[in-house]
């Protein structure tokens, strides 16, 4: 059998940069098409040097170009990056513009859709400004209301929190050192709440177990994470591995709320929209484990990293130094 062509949207960046590094082993099964707004930046210079396939395309340039980028894929990778605008709206035209392209080619057998959970609906109300997983649930509605066709091929993969955020946004997910010489963590979780955790390297293990069971999960939403932790565990994980003080604080949401805006800059609707999508776990527990998602663990021959293998392969300590 020829091989099949993949389109990886995201292609340089962590979820699609790692469905192309696991994919490029198979090379007799699969062939990798990357998309990126700028092929002379480095990680897609490093991926021609790889050998891929790179395409300059931009989300908003809409859906005629998105088809013609498409065009004789067999597999499409799809995700929007909400950080980049931070607009609901734009990422619901950037999904709804790549599920037209996908609907309109023909030689498509499987749609791998990036996707997050409806908060409205899984906090029955409560929570109604987790935009950037709001404008994500309502392209996979759209997927399953206007292109029937297509999401009888889809697969929809509700991603978690990267163990990784701790290497990009050290600040926010890594204990600073007080005076005391205690290394200590604010989350606005008490500390047995728990939140899907993953290392977001395994995405390509995961699609390939995915393209690899043929149909097995069309029409299927994969909760995707090796590890139900709180922030507090993860924290004890750490003190262990690095022997160094920690402690754990509650802060309530409205303080977590004004850190994220205070030290990170955040707008304050996007620091609501953080801080809310961490209080659904709190108020609502692991919504991920619900019985509606196809639970990760029972995809056969799929094994993910924990936290306890991420931090034994990754240097965090330097990180938290630097954190200081
Ligand atoms: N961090 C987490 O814990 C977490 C958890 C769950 C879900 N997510 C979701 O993950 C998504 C981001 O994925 P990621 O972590 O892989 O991001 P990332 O590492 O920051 O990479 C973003 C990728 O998206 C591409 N991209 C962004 N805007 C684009 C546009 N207009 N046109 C074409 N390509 C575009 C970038 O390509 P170029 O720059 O090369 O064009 C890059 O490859 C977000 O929507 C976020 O909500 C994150």
């Amino acid at each position: 059998m020829s091989p099949r062509t993949i389109v990886v949207i995201g292609a340089t960046g962590a979820q699609g940069g790692a469905v192309v590094r696991e994919l490029l082993q198979y090379p007799n099964a699969y062939r990798i098409r990357a998309l990126t707004r700028d092929p002379s930046k480095p990680a897609a210079q490093s991926l021609i040097a790889m050998g891929v396939d790179v395409h300059q395309v931009d989300l908003d340039d809409g859906q005629e170009k998105l088809a013609a980028v498409f065009a004789g894929a067999h597999i499409i990778y799809g995700l929007t990056d909400f950080w980049q605008k931070q607009s609901a709206a734009d990422e619901l035209a950037q999904g709804k513009a790549i599920v037209e392209a996908a609907a309109q080619t023909d030689s498509l057998r499987h749609f791998i859709w990036s996707t997050l959970p409806d908060p409205v609906e899984l906090s029955s109300g409560r929570f109604l400004n987790v935009h950037h997983w709001k404008s994500k649930s309502l392209v996979t509605e759209y997927i399953q209301r206007e292109h029937p066709g297509l999401w009888a091929k889809t697969t929809a993969i509700l991603f978690p929190n990267y163990f990784e955020n701790c290497v990009n946004f050290p600040g926010r997910y890594l204990p600073t050192r007080d005076a005391s010489g205690t290394y200590t963590l604010a989350f606005p979780h008490s500390p047995t709440t728990v939140m899907p955790n993953v290392s977001i390297a395994d995405t390509g293990a995961l699609v390939r177990a995915v393209l690899e069971a043929g149909s097995t999960y069309f029409t299927k939403t994969i909760a995707f994470y090796s590890q139900a932790l709180s922030e507090a565990e993860k924290l004890s994980v750490l003190e262990k591995k690095y022997n160094i003080p920690t402690k754990y604080c509650k802060a309530s949401a409205e303080e977590f709320q004004k850190l994220l805006e205070s030290c990170y800059n955040m707008a304050s609707d996007v620091a609501l929209d953080f801080t809310e999508q961490l209080m659904i776990f709190e108020e609502c527990g692991n919504v991920y484990a619900r019985s509606e998602f196809v639970q990760v663990t029972e995809i056969p021959g799929l094994y993910l990293q924990t936290w306890s293998e991420y931090l034994d392969q990754n240097d965090l300590f330097s990180k938290i130094v630097e954190n200081h």
